[in-house]
């Protein structure tokens, strides 16, 4: 049988705007699910100027008719769950329709304090963590003392376990680090609060996704971070403590492998990165200050300039290999607008060769010079161009060298950040 999902994955290092191209589809989804990450995720969704900010809650929480599914893969930090929710609510946005797995991880104030005192330690030679403890849960998960959603089920058996665990973590954090010890009161009192309030949520989200994908429902996957983060694929150690490929939507969502139709490859069309990690096409001059400046490259999650550089083919092709990508969507090719010509890496050189794959090795890929080919840029706007041929003819070119370089179809052009900018070349979903 031929399912209607399709999974919409970051190709590059996160932040490529994945949020914008699931809540554009997400019209036509009945149901939208995140699978990995946690909060560090930031995904901005701009309908008709307004702009919301979503970091745990599926970006399908905008359209009312979707229900929206936090899969076991996700790690849960309630703090930052309810009081996005809150946000969302005060914005007007229902977020009833909304489920927690039961088999998820929860992020506790000590996986907070020892990704803030593990990054503070190794202070220039740090990952560059969003700070949101998401590596230290995923380590207790890991490690099989974690502690999940379900367990906010059972009252007096969650605080036998936080308070046990929180005397484990407050070792780590006084006899490793030198720090004050986290209080221990507050803390369970606060998450039995949470807990109360989490309760309705909780459901089997496997089976959800199960029945809807089976009864011939739409169904979105929505990536977060990127593949380049990926903890076996990416950049390692720079890269985040999950999957966000195409493999951590089956075990992060609980499904089988076949039941992802479509893959989105989600690319800006050039190169963003925010945390430490090589990044072969960076551009540490006026025209990375420039695509900074004109795409307002700053996190959404911690408001961190992004590192920006040229396209980065080897990348996208690498990302496309690994996730098996069948479409890309091309974002904020407006900001490219107005640069006299413009760039795409096609190989990587290193040492005088042309580098087949992509490096395992962080000396050999952080000793790479970028092979370019240089394009001419155009100068019109084109945030107003609603199909491919409005778009100026050096545009067009670009988006096709993209695909020449990648070899995969760009089916869906960006060219701002509002729902409305929005240019189909194919339907993906
Ligand atoms: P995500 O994490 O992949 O969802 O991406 P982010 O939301 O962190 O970053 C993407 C940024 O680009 C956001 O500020 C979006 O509003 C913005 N954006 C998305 N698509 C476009 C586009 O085509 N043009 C412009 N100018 N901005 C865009
Ligand atoms: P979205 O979903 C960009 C980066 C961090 C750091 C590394 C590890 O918005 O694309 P972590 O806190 O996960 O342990 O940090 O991963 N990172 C992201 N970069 N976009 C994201 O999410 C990211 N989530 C994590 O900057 O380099
Ligand atoms: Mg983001």
């Amino acid at each position: 049988m031929e399912y209607r999902t399709a999974a919409i994955i970051g190709s590059q290092w996160g932040d490529e705007g994945k949020g914008k191209v699931i809540d554009y589809l997400a019209s036509c989804a009945d149901v939208v699910v995140r699978a990995q990450g946690g909060n560090n995720a930031g995904h901005t969704v701009v309908i008709g100027g307004k702009k919301y900010a979503l970091h745990l809650i599926p970006s399908g929480a905008l359209h009312p008719g979707a229900v929206n599914v936090i899969g076991n893969g996700v790690v849960v930090d309630p703090a930052g769950f309810f009081e996005e929710m809150e946000t969302l609510e005060s914005d007007g946005v229902d977020c009833s329709n909304l489920f927690v797995s039961d088999r998820a991880h929860l992020v506790f104030p000590w996986h907070r304090a020892i990704d803030e005192l593990s990054e503070g330690r190794a202070g220039s030679g740090g990952i560059g963590t969003t700070r949101r403890g998401i590596g230290p849960c995923y380590t207790d998960k890991a490690a099989r003392v974690g502690l999940r959603v379900c367990d906010m089920l059972d009252a007096a058996a969650f605080r036998e376990k936080m308070s046990a665990r929180l005397d484990a973590a407050n070792e780590i954090i006084e006899r490793i680090y030198g720090a004050e010890p986290l209080d221990k009161v507050s803390i369970l009192d606060l998450y039995a609060g949470y807990a109360e309030r989490m309760v309705p949520l909780i459901a089997d989200t496997g089976a959800i996704v199960y029945d809807a994908v089976t009864a011939g429902k739409a169904v979105l996957f929505e990536g977060a971070q990127g593949t380049m983060l990926d903890l076996d694929l990416g950049t390692y150690p720079y890269v985040t403590s999950s999957h966000p490929g195409s493999g951590g939507f089956i075990i992060g969502a609980g499904i089988g492998p076949r039941m992802i139709g479509e893959i989105v490859g989600i690319v800006k069309a050039y190169t963003t990165r925010v945390g430490a990690g090589p990044m072969v096409t960076e551009l540490t001059d006026a025209t990375g200050d420039a695509i900074r400046e004109a795409g307002h490259e700053y996190g959404t999650t911690t408001g961190r300039p992004r590192r920006c550089g040229w396209f980065d083919g080897v990348v996208v092709r690498y990302s496309a290999r690994i996730n098996g990508t069948t479409g890309l969507a091309l974002m904020l090719l407006d900001v490219l607008s107005g640069f006299d010509e413009l760039k795409l890496c096609r190989d990587y050189a290193h040492k005088g060769e042309t580098l087949q794959g992509f490096p395992a090795r962080l000396d050999v890929l952080g000793a790479c010079t970028p092979l370019y080919d240089t394009l001419p840029g155009w100068k019109s706007d084109i945030t107003r161009c609603r199909d491919f041929g409005a778009l100026p003819e050096a545009a067009r070119r670009y988006v096709e060298a993209v695909e020449e370089i990648t070899g995969v179809p760009v089916k869906i052009v960006s060219v701002g950040p509002d729902r409305e900018q929005t240019i189909i070349r194919e339907e993906v979903f």
